[in-house]
């Protein structure tokens, strides 16, 4: 007989296990603001903020999380200097090619949502390589939101649909919510439970529009570099206080 994975073994004692969220989204800002405060240049936030993802997932994970979301570049931040961009992109690539040995052992599996089509070709055959070798694996689902913007995805969806009921193969009224899930990027992995934000900011800037319908959401000034396991813990026990009534009323 095979053992019992160890999980749930390390969750601070005030978290209910059987309530935890199981699909955590994050948006993970503030690694700008965190490099201007020590005097670094932006990119050095970006760096330090990858240490940061990598003890969440490895956290959720080991809590018995399912799903872990990050947001890590959107369809908007192309308007940023060109030197930044060029930076993230690079670093997306190297973290992806230095980690994926890490990712095997620790049984995740890696997917990207947003329009990868625009990425450098060198990161997407980094993106698809990941993609390929992790995708049995059942640790956690880890997606990464990258060239990703909400408002892109619902029309890109539209369109695949459109085209579908155009030649016939579809009617109108097989239209619904059910089929419209299914021609976003996301489709298969239930909707977020829970929305982290770091540095202060209430807004979602375009992350997961659709999906984030009845996600809680939970913002904390802290800036992602430091956003650490004290601070996750932290937004997971406000989670288990909320109550999450999806319109109705308590009976
Ligand atoms: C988030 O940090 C990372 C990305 C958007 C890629 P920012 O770079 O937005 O940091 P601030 O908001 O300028 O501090
Ligand atoms: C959202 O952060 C995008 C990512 C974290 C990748 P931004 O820093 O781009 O969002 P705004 O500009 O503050 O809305
Ligand atoms: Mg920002």
């Amino acid at each position: 007989m095979t053992a019992e994975p160890l999980v749930h073994s390390l969750i601070p004692d005030d978290l209910e296990a059987s309530r935890l969220p199981q699909h955590v989204a994050v948006i993970m800002d503030g690694n700008g603001r965190w490099a201007r405060q020590r005097g670094l240049p932006r990119i050095m936030g970006h760096r330090r903020g990858v240490d940061t993802l990598k003890k969440l997932l490895r956290c959720c994970r080991d809590w018995g999380i399912p799903a872990l979301t990050a947001y890590a570049f959107s369809t908007e931040n192309w308007g940023r200097p060109l030197e930044e961009v060029d930076f993230l992109m690079t670093l997306f690539e190297r973290v992806l090619r230095q980690e994926l040995a890490e990712m095997m052992a620790e049984d995740v599996c890696i997917r990207f949502v947003g329009d990868l089509t625009a990425l450098p070709r060198s990161l997407r055959e980094e993106i698809e390589r990941a993609m390929a070798k992790t995708v049995d694996n059942r640790g956690i689902r880890f997606t990464v939101a990258t060239n990703y913007g909400g408002r892109q995805e619902i029309v890109q969806a539209c369109r695949a649909i459109a085209a579908l009921a155009q030649e016939g193969k579809i009617a109108l009224d097989d239209i619904d919510e059910t089929l419209f899930q299914q021609y976003l990027y996301t489709a298969g992995t239930a909707d977020p439970d829970l929305l982290i934000r770091t540095s202060g900011e209430m807004r979602i800037s375009n992350f997961l529009l659709w999906q984030l319908a009845y996600a809680e959401i939970y913002v904390t000034n802290t800036l992602w570099p430091d956003f650490d396991q004290t601070e996750f813990h932290q937004a997971l026990s406000a989670y288990q206080r909320r109550d999450r009534r999806f319109g109705k009323v308590q009976p």
